[in-house]
C-alpha cells in the first residue's frame, strides 16, 4: 500500500491543531492557541477553551489543507484526539472530524493524545520499527512508556503518583510570579541561574520508595519545598533569587525523570529512547537526557520544540500507522473519553 494521507485534528486542551501527513512526511501543519485568554486566570479555563476552539477550527483546517495543497477529497482518513483531555475541548475536534468523514465519505480513526504525542517524532526521525522506552511528559501526564507497536502494543512502566511534570511547572512558575502556562518561563529564567544553588528534593529515588516505585514520579514535595524557599525568604524581607530557584527547580525535575527513563530503558534492554509532550521542549531536559543516555548507550529521539506542544500533526502521524496496519476505523458514535489510558491507542 502507498503511505496513506492522513488529517488530523487535535483539541483536547487549549491548542486546536490540524496536521496532515503521508506515512511520515508531513505536508501541511496549523495550530491556533487560546493561552492568551486563559493566561490571566493562571490556568486553562475550560469553558473559554471550548469556544476557543469553535472558533478556530476552521480557519485552522482550510490553512493546514492550504499549506499541504489539498482538500479534504485527497485524504484517505480523518483521525482526532478521542481522548484523554477536556471533555467540551475534546468534543469540537471530534464533532469536526465527524463532519469531515461523513461529508466526505471517509473513514475516522479516534486515537490517543498521549500516544500521538510519542508517534509525531516519526515526522522527523523516520518510522519507528523497533522496540523503543518513551518518556510523556506533558501538562497533564508523566509516564514512562515501553514501546512495542505505536499503534498496537503500549505498555504503561510507570507514572506519576501526584502531579504532572508540566503541572510542577506551572504551579512553580506561579509561586515565582511568572506567567501562565510556567514551563517556558522557568526554562527561560533558569538559564540565568545555578541549578545547584538550591537542593530541592528529588522524589521517589531513596529506599524503600525507590524499592516500591523505580519508576514512577512525584512531584508534589518539590513543588512544596520550593513554595517553603519563597515563604521564608520573603519573611526574612530578602528578595527571592527567580533565576537560581527556577533553576533549581528545573534541575531536580530533570534530574529524576532522565534518571529513571534511562534505568527503566536499560532494565527491558531497549536500545533507543524517545521523549514526547510539552514539557519535551525544555532546553535543560533535552539537554540532561542526551547526555544520560549517551552514557549508558541508548540513542535518544526527540521532536523539535513546536511538534512537542500539542498540535494536529501528532494525531495524523498517529493516525498514519493506525491506518497503515489496516485497523478498523472508529464508529460515527465515537465519543470523546476524558480519561482515556495509555494503552488504548485506537478508540
Ligand atoms: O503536551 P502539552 O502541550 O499539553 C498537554 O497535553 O498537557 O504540554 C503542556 C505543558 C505545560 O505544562 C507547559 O508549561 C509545559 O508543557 N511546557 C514546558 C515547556 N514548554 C511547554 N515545560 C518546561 N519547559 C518548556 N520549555
Ligand atoms: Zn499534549
Amino acid at each position: 500500500m502507498n503511505e496513506p494521507i492522513v488529517l488530523g485534528i487535535e483539541s483536547s486542551c487549549d491548542e486546536t491543531g490540524v496536521g496532515i501527513v503521508r506515512g511520515t512526511e508531513l505536508l501541511g501543519h496549523r495550530v491556533a492557541s487560546s493561552v492568551d485568554e486563559h493566561a490571566r486566570f493562571g490556568g486553562v479555563i475550560p469553558e473559554v477553551a471550548s469556544r476557543a476552539h469553535l472558533e478556530a477550527i476552521v480557519p485552522t483546517l482550510d490553512g493546514a489543507l492550504a499549506e499541504a495543497g489539498m482538500t479534504v477529497d485527497d485524504v484517505d482518513a480523518i483521525a482526532v484526539t478521542s481522548g484523554p483531555g477536556l471533555m467540551g475541548a475534546l468534543l469540537v475536534g471530534i464533532a469536526a472530524a465527524k463532519a469531515l468523514a461523513l461529508a466526505h465519505d471517509k473513514p475516522l480513526y479516534g486515537v490517543n493524545h498521549l500516544v500521538a504525542h510519542v508517534a509525531v517524532d516519526q515526522l522527523e526521525h523516520g518510522r519507528l520499527d523497533e522496540r523503543v522506552g518513551a518518556l510523556l511528559v506533558s501538562g497533564g501526564h508523566t509516564e514512562i512508556l515501553l514501546i512495542d507497536d505505536i499503534a498496537t502494543d503500549v505498555t504503561m512502566l510507570g507514572t506519576t503518583l501526584d502531579d504532572a511534570a508540566g503541572e510542577a511547572f506551572d504551579k512553580v512558575a506561579r509561586l515565582l510570579g511568572l506567567p501562565y502556562p510556567g514551563g517556558p518561563h522557568i526554562d527561560r529564567a533558569a538559564q540565568a541561574g545555578d541549578g545547584a544553588a538550591i537542593p530541592f528534593p528529588r522524589g521517589l529515588t531513596r529506599g524503600r520508595d525507590m524499592e516500591r516505585h523505580r519508576w514512577d514520579f512525584s512531584f508534589s514535595g518539590l513543588k512544596s519545598a520550593v513554595a517553603r524557599h519563597v515563604q521564608g525568604a520573603e519573611l526574612a524581607g530578602a528578595s527571592v533569587n527567580v533565576a537560581d530557584v527556577a533553576a533549581s527547580f528545573q534541575d531536580a525535575v530533570c534530574d529524576v525523570l532522565t534518571a529513571k527513563t534511562v534505568d527503566a530503558c536499560r532494565e527491558h534492554g531497549v536500545e533507543t529512547l524517545l521523549v514526547g509532550g510539552g514539557v519535551a521542549a525544555n532546553g535543560r531536559l533535552r539537554a540532561l537526557i542526551e547526555e544520560r543516555a549517551a552514557a549508558a548507550g541508548l540513542t535518544v529521539r526527540v521532536p523539535r520544540p513546536n511538534l512537542c506542544t500539542d498540535n494536529g500533526a501528532m494525531v495524523a502521524a498517529l493516525g498514519a500507522e493506525v491506518v497503515r496496519r489496516g485497523l478498523p476505523p472508529s464508529s460515527l458514535d465515537l465519543a470523546a473519553d476524558s480519561s482515556l489510558p495509555v494503552t488504548t491507542i485506537v478508540a
